[in-house]
């Protein structure tokens, strides 16, 4: 299975394998990261899953929707390498992406 990794707040990467079919948010909450809240559960309305994207990955992933980008606009750690991963499906070509978990606003 395609391997996702995770940085923590604290700064620590733990490997996971993600399963066909979920969003880069399912595979961190259903993985254990109780630091990605997630709360709105991928509606794309809560901005509790974001995260910042290995830079080398960002051009693989999909385009950001207007409500995303809204969204992201009001956190105060946007990065260009932002995203929300409810809005990130994961899929085998981003094998071994990295997302570090973005600071809580
Ligand atoms: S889980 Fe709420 S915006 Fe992603």
């Amino acid at each position: 299975m395609p391997k996702l990794i995770v940085v923590n707040r604290a700064g620590e990467e733990t490997a996971i394998e993600v399963e066909n079919g979920l969003t880069v948010m399912e595979a961190i909450r259903d993985n254990g990261f109780d630091e990605l809240l997630a709360l709105c559960g991928g509606c794309c309305s809560c901005a509790t899953c974001h995260v910042h994207v290995d830079p080398e990955f960002v051009g693989k992933l999909p385009a950001l929707s207007e409500d995303e980008d809204d969204l992201l606009e009001s956190s105060d750690y946007r990065t260009e390498n932002s995203r929300l991963s409810c809005q990130v499906p994961f899929t085998a070509d981003l094998d071994g992406l990295r997302v570090t978990i973005a600071p809580e606003d």
